[in-house]
C-alpha cells in the first residue's frame, strides 16, 4: 500500500513520534509512507517526499514536524478538495493519515465522505477535542507552563509581588487549569467559568498576607472587555492596542489589592521542544494504530486514546465537538482555592 501522512494546524510536541510510529508500523506491512508537507497545502500543491525508518528513526525526541504544518483547509480554497483529490490519484495513494486537531480532523471528515479513504490522528496540545481521553501535547505544553509558573514563583516572593501568568488553550481551559493545579497556583481562571474578580482578590490578598506573594493562572480564554482609544501615533493612526488577558488581570489586582503586581504570558514557548515521556508514547501509538486501521479498513475513524486502550472512534462523532473543562473539574479545581 501507499500511504499518505500529514500533520495539520498549530503544531505541538507528539506530532513527530507520531510520524514514527506512523512509519514503523507501515514497514511491517511493507507499506510506502509518503509524507506531505505543510498540513493540507501539501496536498493542493502536491508537495511530498517519501519516509523511510531512517528518515524517522531519531526524531522521537523532537518538538515541531519534519513534514511541516499549516492552517490550510482545502474546503476554503477555490478548488480544494479537488486538487486534494487529485493529488491523491496522481501519487497513487491508497490511503491518508491525517494528523491533527480539530480543523484538520473535519477537513479529513468532509473528505471521507467524498470517498477518500482517511483516517484521522488527533493531537492538540488544548487537549479540547472530544472522544479521546487526551491528546498529545498537552501534558508537554502544561509540563512547560508549570516549569515557567515555578520560575515566576521565585522571582514574586523575591519582590512581595502577585504574578499573573497566561497560558494558550483557545475557548478551553485544560491548560490553565492543569498548570494551576500542578503548579500550585493560588488562583486559576478559566473561560467555563464566568471570573468572580471580587472573590478572586479577596483571595489573593489573604493568600499575600500569609506569604508574601500570590500566583495566578489564566487561560488566553477568557474574556476581557474589549478597549477602545482615542490616542494615535504621529501618523495619525488610532494606538489601538490590543491588552493581553496576563495584562488586564494584573492591573486588575494590583488597581483592587494596591499591591506590586506583574504578568507574563508564555505564548509559543509552550509548543517547543522535546515531548514528554506519556506525550511520546501516546503519540506514538496512535500512530501505530493509523496504520492498523488503514489495513483494517477502519476509514473515517481517528485512533483515540479511551483508558489504556487505544479505540477506532468515528471521525464523525468527535469533529467540531468541542471538549471543554466541565462541572466535576472545576468542582475539583476549587479544593485548591484555599
Ligand atoms: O490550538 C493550539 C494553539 O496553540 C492555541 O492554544 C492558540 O490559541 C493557537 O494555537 C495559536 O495559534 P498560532 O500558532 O496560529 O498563533
Amino acid at each position: 500500500m501507499r500511504i499518505g501522512v500529514l500533520t495539520g494546524g498549530g503544531d505541538c510536541p507528539g506530532l513527530n513520534p507520531a510520524i514514527r510510529g506512523v512509519v514503523y508500523r507501515a514497514f511491517d506491512f511493507g507499506d510506502e509512507v509518503i509524507g506531505f508537507e505543510e498540513g493540507w497545502k501539501g496536498l493542493i500543491e502536491d508537495k511530498k517526499r517519501q519516509l523511510s525508518i531512517k528518515d524517522v528513526e531519531e526524531i522521537i525526541n523532537y518538538g515541531g514536524t519534519i513534514l511541516y504544518t499549516s492552517r490550510t483547509n482545502p474546503f476554503k480554497e477555490e478548488h480544494g478538495p479537488e486538487k486534494v483529490i487529485e493529488t491523491l490519484k496522481k501519487n497513487n495513494i491508497d490511503a491518508l493519515i491525517a494528523i491533527g486537531g480539530d480543523d484538520t480532523l473535519s477537513v479529513a471528515l468532509k473528505l471521507h465522505k467524498l470517498g477518500v479513504k482517511v483516517v484521522g490522528v488527533p493531537k492538540t496540545m488544548d487537549n479540547d477535542l472530544s472522544q479521546t481521553d487526551y491528546t498529545f501535547g498537552f501534558f508537554t505544553s502544561v509540563e512547560v507552563a508549570v516549569d515557567a509558573l515555578n520560575r515566576l514563583r521565585d522571582t514574586a516572593k523575591s519582590h512581595k509581588r502577585i504574578i499573573v501568568l497566561e497560558v494558550m488553550g483557545r475557548e478551553a481551559g485544560w491548560v490553565a487549569l492543569f498548570t494551576g493545579i500542578a503548579g500550585a497556583a493560588d488562583w486559576i481562571l478559566i473561560p467555563e467559568e464566568k471570573p468572580d474578580y471580587d472573590k478572586m482578590c479577596e483571595h489573593l490578598k489573604k493568600k499575600y498576607e500569609e506569604k508574601g506573594y500570590a500566583l495566578v493562572v489564566v487561560s488566553e480564554g477568557i474574556e476581557i472587555p474589549t478597549e477602545t482609544t482615542t490616542e494615535v501615533d504621529e501618523f495619525g493612526h488610532a494606538l489601538l492596542q490590543k491588552r493581553g488577558v496576563h495584562e488586564y488581570v494584573a492591573d486588575l489586582i494590583s488597581k483592587k489589592l494596591g499591591i506590586s503586581t506583574r504578568s507574563a504570558i508564555i505564548g509559543h514557548i509552550q509548543r517547543g521542544g522535546p515531548p514528554t515521556v506519556f506525550d511520546r508514547i501516546l503519540a506514538t501509538r496512535v500512530g501505530v494504530k493509523a496504520v492498523e486501521m488503514v489495513h483494517e479498513g477502519d476509514f473515517g475513524k481517528m485512533a483515540a486514546i479511551s483508558g489504556n486502550k487505544v479505540i477506532a472512534v468515528p471521525l464523525e462523532d468527535a469533529a467540531g465537538k468541542q471538549k471543554l473543562v466541565d462541572e466535576e473539574w472545576i468542582k475539583f479545581m476549587k479544593v485548591f482555592e484555599k
